[in-house]
């Protein structure tokens, strides 16, 4: 990854949700975020403060995306059913002692990873306006029972849709808050019906030229894009498939129409535009582990203390506020997952 280290002034804080279900009483997730703490983007665009880290992103005019009405989804918070959104004050982990505040839209759209489009981040979120999500299909194979294709707008049909706000720590060492809008990717692992030889699942972007400029540019590269997770991380309870932010479809330069978000991994794990699950026995190849073994690892898990190898990772820019602030084990989400890699 052409990386550089604090190119951004940036930010971060939280999560959120599974929302919970026992009538009567609520007890939030420890990683939940109140619902209350969510700032309208408006508000934050009055921010003098936050405004000042802006840096070159710029507030460029909005480049729309239009989407297939089957990907309509609520328009505001409001608007989700209540058994879907997360209740009362939650308490999310704390980062540095601050509350956790969602990055301001306006950022998180126009400063984007997405390799495929371009390396420049400030400029993805123009060149992405060529993604067509129009009638996507999956493709389900490998260890599975029943190999298919799979209509993304008749599975988001059926998969009843929840928000949560969830950090994400790049490598890069920036960081955001994001409210997607999606459903657990253990519901989705548990449609597909794996086999039990099966103890990976990998995902694979599109490979389309035509749309995207680097992967033609940039033939050398191991395209397509592919990240990969354990079975038994796919079912925690906080990896999620994304099909929304901010309360409406994904923007493609944040991978519509559908992608992964693992938010105790660093971002690159967060695959976006899905376009293949295969369900495996061994551990799939990831597209960075192709292009440098000695950088990236499969696990790719937040970790303070184990320094990449161009620059540590100690500390992280936290968009939008030029704060800089020390990173989490796990990103924050330690209670959630640490258990997944003790022996
Ligand atoms: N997925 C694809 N297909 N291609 C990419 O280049 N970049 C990753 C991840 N998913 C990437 C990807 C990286 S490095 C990060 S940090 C996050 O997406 C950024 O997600 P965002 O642009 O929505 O913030």
């Amino acid at each position: 990854m052409n990386m550089k280290p604090f190119v951004d002034k940036s930010i971060p804080k939280i999560s959120r949700v599974q929302p919970g279900s026992a009538p009567g009483i609520h007890i939030p997730p420890s990683w939940e975020v109140a619902e209350s703490t969510v700032t309208p983007e408006e508000i934050y665009l009055d921010r003098r403060k936050f405004l000042a880290g802006l840096g070159k992103v710029g507030l460029a005019a909005f480049i729309g995306c239009t989407l297939p009405g089957w990907m309509e989804l609520p328009r505001a918070w409001g608007q989700v059913a209540p058994d879907r959104r997360s209740a009362g004050a939650g308490q999310g982990p704390e980062l540095n002692g601050s509350n956790p505040v969602p990055t301001a839209e306006s950022l998180t759209s126009r400063y984007n990873n997405f390799y495929e489009f371009t390396m420049d981040k400030s400029w993805v979120h123009v060149l992405a306006q060529a993604l067509r999500t129009e009638d996507w299909m999956i493709r389900v194979e490998g260890l599975v029972k029943k190999p298919h294709l799979l209509n993304v707008e008749s599975l988001l049909r059926r998969m009843p849709q929840e928000e949560r706000i969830y950090r994400l720590r790049c490598v890069e060492t920036w960081s955001a808050t994001i409210p997607w809008m999606g459903f657990p990717l253990r519901d989705l692992v548990n449609l597909l019906d794996p086999l039990p030889s099966a103890r990976f699942v990998r995902f694979k972007t599109f490979l389309n030229p035509n749309w995207a400029p680097g992967q033609k540019d940039r033939f050398w590269e191991p395209w397509p894009y592919v990240e990969g997770l354990r079975l038994d991380e796919a079912l925690n309870d906080l990896a999620f498939i994304a099909v929304g932010m901010y309360g409406h479809p994904l923007h493609p330069q944040n991978g519509a129409p559908i992608r992964l978000v693992v938010p105790w991994k660093y971002g690159f794990k967060s695959i976006k535009s899905i376009a293949a699950i295969e369900f495996t026995r061994e551990a799939p190849t990831t597209f960075w582990q192709s292009m440098s073994p000695l950088e990236y690892d499969f696990w790719a898990n937040v970790n303070p203390s184990v320094p990449y190898a161009r620059w540590h990772q100690g500390m992280e820019r936290v968009l939008g506020t030029g704060d800089t602030v020390a990173t989490q084990p796990f990103n924050g989400y330690a209670g959630q997952v640490a258990g997944l890699y003790t022996p």
